[in-house]
């Protein structure tokens, strides 16, 4: 093929690059494409910071989770001395994975042969290996990835030489340190796979076009009386944020709400729900009473792996009450608002997969957000406009 008919030719993007008005949206083709997709995987999963987990999964020295990001093993632990890291779950002697689940070790010992690692991911015992030459057990380690934390996340990346999480991160740690998301703990984790490309997952959860057709019935049900999500966003594209208010504390809050909101926020923020978009990988939603967040684990070009995530003050958790509200008012619209989207994203991902399918236009007051976020795609993928690859 011809390098100007290739999907990574620039010139065929300038239209979905326009400004929102007159922009096209994005072609099927970079929803469908193995190509595209490995491209994706190098230019951002394997270069961005990636939420991997919250610090409370492993509070104590010892403590490991085993994590697959993209097509990655890992292993996240808290070593012996308290400082959090990221190892390849992969043995060194032929590659067995180490460790599955979640546990408390003192040692990385491979089911396979007893090699044996530390929690810092040195060889430490290697049986029966006197006859075999020149073999130094320093030569190997599991080898590791950076692993920064912000507000209880975990993240992790597999550029050694990326900015710090904190650089990436800019004024957002600031801008939202009255919730004290360090001092959140997660309640409730649901796991999800889709059959739908990464994208439209992000997409669909970042506009309000949808909320009234595709949301009805999670509205009718646990929202009467919502009439305005008007989405705006705020911020560095990449880091930024999108209000929405009903008048009614946001989207997320039980009408009936009996758990308190979170001490010190501002009056406004009494009556928003602050929803965050941290790229590529981390979706935020911040009510004045909790914080719920998505992971998105692409697994292919039209499989993605969703991990939802609700976390609640120490100080709600702490209620008599809070069990029996958190199950009876928080969790059951959070679930069904997953089922809403899972169904529309397959339903996107079913009507683009034929040759028919061909790229729409944005609407100019609801898809900013779906706009900036093609441009992302684009800048990550091909480089900046009119750069050629
Ligand atoms: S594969 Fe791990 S010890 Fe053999
Ligand atoms: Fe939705």
């Amino acid at each position: 093929m011809k390098a100007e008919n290739s999907i990574f030719s620039p010139g065929q993007y300038d239209r979905t690059r326009a400004p929102i008005e007159e922009a096209y949206s994005l072609p099927p083709d970079v929803y469908t494409s193995r190509e595209w997709y490995d491209r994706e995987i190098e230019t951002i999963f394997r270069k961005k910071w990636l939420q991997a987990t919250r610090e409370e999964e492993i509070p104590n020295p010892g403590d490991y989770i085993r994590i697959d990001i993209v097509g990655e093993p890992l292993i996240i632990l808290r070593d012996l001395n308290g400082t959090i890291r990221a190892l390849s779950a992969s043995c060194r002697h032929r590659g067995s994975e180490l460790v599955a689940g979640k546990g408390n070790c003192k040692l990385l010992k491979c089911p396979y042969h007893a090699w044996s690692y530390t929690l810092e991911g040195e060889l430490k015992a290697a049986p029966s290996m006197e006859d075999a030459k020149g073999f130094d057990k320093s030569d190997y380690s599991l080898p590791s990835i950076r692993a920064e934390t912000w507000g209880g996340f975990v993240f992790i990346n597999f550029d050694q030489s990326a900015i710090s999480l904190i650089e990436s991160l800019g004024d957002l740690p600031e801008r939202f340190e009255r919730y004290d998301l360090k001092n959140m703990k997660v309640t409730k984790k649901w796991e999800n796979r889709f059959n739908a490309n990464w994208k439209i997952w992000v997409e669909n959860s970042r506009e309000g076009y949808h909320v009234r057709t595709v949301h009805r019935e999670s509205l009718d049900t646990y929202y009467p009386g919502a009439t305005n999500s008007k989405f705006f966003a705020k911020g560095m594209d990449g880091v930024y944020e999108i209000n929405s208010s009903d008048n009614e504390n946001g989207l997320y809050v039980p009408r009936n709400k009996t758990l308190p909101f979170v001490e010190g926020i501002s009056d406004e923020d009494k009556e928003h729900t602050h929803f965050l978009i941290y790229y590529p990988h981390l979706l935020m939603n911040i009510p004045p009473d909790r914080i719920t967040f998505h992971q998105y684990f692409p697994e292919g070009p039209d499989w993605t792996r969703i991990v939802t995530w609700c976390c609640f003050p120490q100080s709600t958790i702490d209620r008599d009450d809070f069990e029996a509200e958190a199950e009876d008012k928080y969790y059951p619209p959070m679930e069904l608002f997953i089922e809403e989207d899972k169904g529309i994203c397959e339903l996107v991902q079913r009507g683009i997969m034929g040759r028919m399918a061909k790229s729409g236009r944005y609407c100019p007051t609801e898809e900013q957000t779906v706009h900036k976020f093609a441009g992302y795609v684009l800048d990550q993928v091909l480089g900046p406009a009119s750069q050629p690859v």
